[in-house]
């Protein structure tokens, strides 16, 4: 490829400028199509027949490796066949430090270990399929305010700041694992990391993640969020998103002819621009995507929707003053078909992400008759069941606001880049219609929050039965809505929601009917207001179902399906209790605000146990409608327990090489007669007489050759962190009346006094952390093995003084690291610790 071949590739065309939210340019020479790429995280955005699945948080909160592969793969496939090369997608952070951060639920969960399982999983799925995932938003991008500096009215965007161990232990962890499952792409975040923006860090681009972590694809920035040209690329930036300058649409590319420019005066080497186009290439040929059907005019390949129209003909290039038209929507049903539909599978993750939490007198599972194991007195009368609140109708549909960027109806999915156009949406209430017997019940529904009660107190009073629907709403910082500008700034449910479960619960039946509440939600809600409330039965965290929300929530309200959701965070019983770490910094404390996470290691859960402040709800909680006993725990260690892996191998293949020769700059200017569109981002230069060649002088440093990482060596950091340590074993049985589902959690606790050898510096752990887990299904007196494998890695801590991964136990025997297997953070069964001289195993309550 010429020179500007190779800057075509790495340069969006600009916003909008064709028909997908990223467009690169292509080299017609070599038969290189420009890539599309799309959002989102939970389906297509800006596309039609195409499914809305349920978001990662729900994703999460099924525990179920399969259902995240699985999600993953129908995502993947309708990407495919809707003609796009790379999904913006999955989203691991933020990771969930702060409970109200606006993009928490595009990710699975506020944990590393969980979000780590299913984004991997998730890029398998995606990949398996035949397009390219990104992990995305590397990194520490924990809230909407400040993310960017123009959206907020500010000179720059703010710093997370954050400790070298905290970085390694939480935040890098799900894009470790992400890599290490063969990912293609990474897209830096806009915020900066310690002072210096994400997309022109070396530390993190050049060292963590590619050295560090090995990773093999290329880095794309998120939309704007390069601020530099050659700084950027310097740091390890393979592509600029959309290709636009530092604002939308300003035609003023930090790269395109810049970068080309940069290239001929020797600024940047061409080793660096050859190695930003051969992980670009090779992603797209490690994906097969060379196998595709070429864009027109050669094929009909391509994308074959528009982000930027609804209508089937519409214009190629919609941002610029071109035009030309043509179909640019072809409509393509991607959904699945038959028992393939996609829709199915959608329900089956929304009713596995389904979260019951309180669940008196065995009140659910109901029946299509009203209430099991109820005698009534009044036999003849029918069952009478009133349905509360906004959130369970269709409000003015579900696509009425730009981006689901605003509450009404019921809330299925967050809003902003991670939302899709919902095809359909069925509400709970059409569920419930289907659902009860309307032979023995009498449903009536008021789809507001401020029902006629004062007016018509029967409504309340005559009831048996009260389900309501309350909600909570937030997403990504461009949309504003009721006041929330992407994070949320509180933790209440919205519109009156609290005010309407305390009305409902006091007065449903006079006071001795029973309710249950429905939340659907972007992240925890404080239910102090009413959960106590002894009208208050039953509790359901619904977290933000997709497409079949309706038909998920009746499997799960009627048992048709177990409920196996459990917590992906903790619901703690207020904002405060999350601590210092846990606010939004909602007002800019500096030029550059900045928000050190000064917290460490003690985010949500680890917050709460070292703490011990008690949460209304625990990390990795959630009722089943039959019980579970473990038993029989026994590790068994694998290989001898050595502080530090075997050292980093030798590099075993070596990145091609090409001719490093710095072209003339007459082979980069614009073709002759070349018309060029308005805004449109070319790689050509005007003139040649910008170009000042010869050696370029680098700052003082620059060549001086850097360390690798020790903890380096593969895919997701030295292969020797990934070796199973050691093999835990338990069984599990269904003790309970029906199927059900649960999930063994293992948390690894490290020892006390754990100190660096060399300097002498106290290690502080958090009490636990989770470190393995497996969904199981079990009939009723059945019994399982469950067998968890825990890597080096699982029972390592960052070490900053060694740079490296570290067992904290060994040397001269001390200390012993614990093991707990139990259904929650909080509700531990069995527990016993394992050191040098192998596994010690203690009762808790077996
Ligand atoms: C978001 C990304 C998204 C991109 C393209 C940005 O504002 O932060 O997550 O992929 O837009 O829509």
């Amino acid at each position: 490829m010429s020179l500007v071949e190779k800057v075509n590739i790495t340069t969006g065309t600009g916003w909008s400028q064709n028909l997908c939210v990223g467009n690169t340019g292509p080299v017609n020479s070599v038969g290189f199509p420009s890539l599309c790429l799309q959002d989102g995280p939970l389906g297509i955005r800006f596309a039609d027949h195409s499914t809305a699945f349920p978001a990662g948080i729900t994703t999460g909160a099924t525990w179920n490796r399969d259902l995240m592969y699985r999600r993953g793969h129908a995502h993947g496939l309708e990407g495919r066949l809707k003609g796009i090369n790379v999904l913006l997608g999955p989203c691991m952070g933020p990771l969930g430090r702060m409970p109200a951060g606006g993009r928490n639920w595009e990710g699975f969960g506020s944990d590393p270990v969980l979000q780590a399982v299913a984004a991997a999983e998730t890029i398998k799925g995606i990949q398996d399929a035949g397009v390219m995932a990104t992990a995305k938003h590397w990194i520490v991008n924990e809230q909407e305010h400040f993310r960017q500096s123009f959206e907020w009215g500010l000179p720059n965007a703010m710093s997370s700041n954050v400790d070298d161990r905290t970085l390694h232990e939480l935040y890098v962890w799900p894009f470790a694992e992400s890599v290490r499952a063969g990912l293609a792409s990474v897209m830096c975040s806009y915020q900066m990391v310690n002072n210096s923006y994400t997309c022109g860090n070396s530390k993190l681009l050049n060292g963590i993640l590619k050295d560090e972590l090995g990773f093999q694809g290329f880095v794309q920035s998120d939309w704007l969020a390069q601020r530099s040209g050659v700084g950027s690329a310097l740091a390890g930036l393979d592509m600029t998103m959309p290709g636009d300058g530092l604002r939308w649409m300003d035609g003023k590319s930090l790269w395109g002819p810049h970068l080309t420019e940069a290239a001929l005066n020797g600024s940047i080497p061409m080793e660096r621009l050859n190695d930003m186009v051969t992980r670009i290439v090779a992603a797209w040929y490690q994906l097969g995507q060379d196998t595709w059907a070429a864009p027109p005019p050669e094929g009909d390949g391509g994308p074959n929707f528009s982000s930027f129209t609804n209508d089937e003909t519409g214009p190629i290039h919609p941002g610029s003053d071109d035009k030309t038209m043509a179909v640019v929507n072809k409509f393509v049903d991607v959904q699945g078909q038959g028992k393939d539909f996609h829709g199915r599978l959608a329900q089956q993750i929304a009713a596995e992400g389904t979260v019951l939490v309180k669940n008196e007198d065995d009140l659910l599972p109901l029946t299509p008759q009203g209430r099991s194991g109820v005698a009534r007195s009044d036999k003849g009368k029918k069952f009478r069941v009133g349905v509360f609140g906004e959130d369970a109708g269709p409000g003015r549909g579900p696509n009425v606001c730009p981006d689901r960027g605003c509450n009404q109806g019921t809330l299925a999915s967050g809003w902003g880049s991670g939302a899709v156009d919902f095809p359909y949406l069925v509400t709970p209430l059409q569920a419930l219609e289907a659902k009860f017997d309307f032979n023995s019940v009498y449903m009536t529904h008021f789809l507001t929050n401020n029902p006629p009660i004062e007016t018509s107190p029967s409504i309340l009073a005559d009831q048996d039965l009260c389900i309501v629907f309350i909600n909570s709403i937030g997403g990504e910082g461009f949309i504003a809505s009721d006041g929330i500008r992407g994070d949320r700034n509180d933790l209440y449910a919205q519109n009156d929601g609290d005010k309407l479960v305390q009305t409902v619960a006091k007065g449903c039946g006079r006071g001795s009917g029973e309710t249950i509440v429905v939340l659907h939600a972007i992240g925890p809600v404080v239910l102090e207001r009413w959960a106590d409330l002894p009208g208050v039965k039953a509790i359901i965290l619904a977290n933000l179902p997709g497409e079949e929300s309706g038909n998920a929530l009746v499997d799960v309200l009627f048992g048709d399906v177990d409920a196996s959701g459990r917590l992906p965070y903790t619901v703690g019983k207020s904002l405060a209790d999350y601590g210092p770490g846990g606010q939004i910094l909602y007002y800019p404390n500096g030029v550059v605000p900045q928000q050190t996470f000064s917290e460490g290691l003690y985010i949500d859960y680890r917050h709460f146990d070292k703490h011990n402040i008690p949460p209304r709800y625990e990390f990795g909680f959630g009722l089943s409608y039959t019980s579970f006993a473990f038993s029989n725990l026994s590790v068994t260690l694998t290989k001898p327990i050595t502080p530090l892996p075997s050292p980093r191998p030798a590099d075993t293949s070596q990145p091609p090489s090409y001719d490093p020769t710095v072209p003339d700059p007459a082979s980069a200017l614009f073709p002759p007669h070349f018309r060029k569109l308005k805004n449109y981002i070319y790689p050509y230069i005007a003139s040649p007489t910008a170009i000042k060649r010869g050696p370029y002088r680098y700052p003082a440093g620059y060549t001086v050759p850097q360390p690798r990482s020790p903890a380096g060596g593969g895919l997701g950091g030295n292969p020797a962190l990934y070796e199973t340590l050691a093999v835990a074993t338990l069984t599990l049985t269904n003790t309970g009346a029906r199927t059900g589902k649960q999930v063994a959690q293992l948390y690894v606790e490290f020892p006390a006094g754990v100190k660096e050898p060399e300097t002498g510096e106290a290690i502080d752990f958090p009490v636990r952390v989770l470190r393995a887990f497996e969904k199981l299904e079990l009939g009723v007196g059945e019994s399982k093995e469950v067998r968890l494998e825990l890597s080096r890695k699982d029972l390592s801590y960052w070490s900053v003084r060694k740079q490296n991964w570290v067992v904290p136990v060994g040397e001269g025997g001390r200390g012993r690291i614990g093991v707990s297997v139990g259904a929650s953070s909080r509700d531990l069964r069995l527990w016993g610790e394992m050191g040098v001289d192998g596994w010690i195993h203690r009762l808790l309550d077996e």
